[in-house]
């Protein structure tokens, strides 16, 4: 898919703006605090429907302003489309695709694929397995709408869960209506648990191919789906939930189910979280995000949007060198405060005070 131009108005920091990358590499110069971050967030909102920054939608209106207007032009298996999105203080969210409006954030998902790659995306490696479950659940729902759904129904059906069983204290008859909420949790989350576990065995293949080229094959990374309850089928996960009732009355929370799922990333069968360097960590975590294009692609047909935020300069040359080969196919948007970035087929945008401007 292709990005043929955005176009802002009181989005963050820009009052008016309008931005026609080119299919191939594009370079967005500037320096510290002066927009380039909040062009990609604008990319990306329309993308999931969300900030990668914050979950506060108003923060994204320019100060002042009333509302704010994100309007994307973009080509898809060789057809135009116009995506509009409208955050107002007052109104809240409206989206149009091609002038329709979206009746749920759901629709969104799909419509467009993109993968960003930020320092912070570090922490899929580094952090708990919190921060890998939502990777997990944003790569599968941009690719699987249908997921994205499931795994709506599954979040809510836990809450339900959750306040019964904080309920219970008070009003202990409703107990009888606990195994409605187990049956849902297995029912939805073994799906969930499917879709999980195709994802990891991909990913660890697609993964590792890319490590091993980027590191010279010196170690091998794997990505392993870990479920919370390592259950065979709806009924033995069913089973599995029931087991922990008990615990679940004493703790008025519930303990196990998809919702606790990990995905291990291991260097040479090492946990690259606990044991990994510095340089390890991020060369795991450029490996996996690279992979996330392949799978999109083969998944969807076309390549995603690559935007890349600040990550240039945190790349030896090696790895530099490595990525700009694998991006030649894919249309991307790679932000950095240095103009000596060389990059000969690059497009160059300079950025300044929520002003966008080709420097070619
Ligand atoms: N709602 C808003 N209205 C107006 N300006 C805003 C809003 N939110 C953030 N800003 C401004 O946007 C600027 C930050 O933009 P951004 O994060 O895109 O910078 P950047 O170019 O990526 O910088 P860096 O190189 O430091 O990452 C800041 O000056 C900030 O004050
Ligand atoms: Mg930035």
């Amino acid at each position: 898919m292709l990005i043929k131009n955005l176009t802002l108005t009181n989005f963050r920091n820009y009052e008016s703006c309008s931005f026609s990358p080119e299919p191939g590499i594009n370079l967005i110069v500037g320096e510290n605090a002066q927009g380039k971050t909040n062009l990609l967030e604008a990319l990306f909102f329309c993308c999931f429907g969300r900030s990668h920054r914050t979950s506060r939608e108003k923060e994204l209106i320019a100060y002042e302003a009333p509302f704010s207007l994100i309007r994307l032009e973009s080509e898809r298996t060789g057809t135009d489309h116009e995506l509009i999105v409208r955050l107002s203080r007052e109104e809240g969210r409206k989206i149009k695709s091609d002038g329709l409006p979206l009746a749920r954030i759901g629709e969104l998902m799909g419509l467009l694929n993109c993968v960003l790659f930020a320092p912070e995306h570090l922490s899929i490696v580094k952090d708990g397995p919190a921060e890998r479950r939502r990777f997990l659940d944003m790569e599968l729902s941009q690719t699987y709408p249908a997921y994205f759904f499931l795994l709506q129904q599954y979040q809510r059906a836990l809450r339900q869960r959750n306040m019964l069983l904080k309920s219970l204290r008070e009003q202990p008859e409703l107990r009888a209506t606990l195994p409605v909420w187990n049956q849902q949790l297995a029912s939805l989350g073994w799906k969930l648990m499917r879709y999980r576990e195709v994802f990891c065995a991909r990913l660890s293949s697609l993964s590792s191919q890319n490590h091993a080229d980027i590191s010279g094959g010196r170690e091998q990374l794997t990505v392993q789906y870990h479920p919370d309850c390592p259950a065979q089928d709806e009924s033995s996960l069913l089973h599995l939930i029931e087991e922990g009732q008990q615990e679940d009355l004493r703790r008025l929370t519930s303990t196990h189910g998809p919702h606790r799922d990990e995905m291990a990333l291991n260097l040479d069968g090492r946990e690259i979280r606990a044991f990994g360097s510095q340089g390890q960590q991020r060369t795991a975590a450029l490996a996996i995000k690279l992979s996330e294009l392949d799978l999109i692609r083969s998944e969807t047909g076309e390549w995603p949007i690559l935007m890349l935020d600040d990550v240039m300069s945190e790349l030896d040359e090696r790895r530099q060198k490595y990525l700009l080969e694998r991006i030649l196919p894919v249309q991307t948007l790679v932000t950095t405060t240095t103009t000596g970035t060389d990059w000969p087929r690059a497009r160059r945008f300079e950025v300044f005070s929520g002003q966008i401007q080709s420097m070619d």
